[in-house]
């Protein structure tokens, strides 16, 4: 069996991957709005990753034997200043992820849940590629400033996703 501090822990952890995949999502339909459509590509592609987070934590969590209890998804915002604005969020939202991933494994530690411990590791390595990922955009968007065919350019780059 799981220890109840961990299912606890896992239980808000699918809930939080859900938010993200529709936090994703959201900003997705937002460029779409504007027609940036190789952001929105970019952002719908991590909305689905976001969701099969939430699923390997769901999976993990039936075979360990707890029980899942799914919460209300909160309600993500709808609109952003600019693309810039976006993706600081994105890079935000991800170290904010990684503090959560990263209370897990203390846990997971301090229980001698060896399973758990094995099992996270797979995101603590997934969480350094995410914050890199979105730093790198968040860089490159800063190099470009308030140039519309830099911004154009990487749209066009982040489409082919
Ligand atoms: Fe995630
Ligand atoms: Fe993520």
């Amino acid at each position: 069996m799981i220890p109840t501090k961990m299912e606890d822990l896992i239980n808000a952890q699918i809930n939080a991957e859900m938010y993200s995949s529709y936090l994703y999502l959201s900003m997705s339909a937002w460029c779409s709005d504007k027609t940036w459509n190789g952001f929105a590509h970019w952002l719908r592609l991590q909305a689905q990753e976001e969701l099969a987070h939430a699923m390997k934590f769901y999976d993990y969590l039936n075979e360990r034997g707890g029980t899942i209890k799914l919460a209300a998804i909160a309600a993500p915002k709808a609109d952003w200043k600019d693309i810039p604005a976006i993706f600081r969020e994105v890079y935000a939202h991800e170290q904010k992820v990684t503090g959560m991933i990263n209370a897990m494994m203390a846990e997971a530690i301090k229980q001698k849940d060896y399973a758990s411990e094995i099992m996270l590791q797979w995101f603590v390595t997934e969480q350094v590629e995410e914050e890199a990922n979105a730093s790198e955009i968040v860089a490159t968007l800063e190099k470009i400033g308030p140039a519309t065919g830099g911004l154009y350019h990487l749209d066009q780059q982040l489409g082919k996703r």
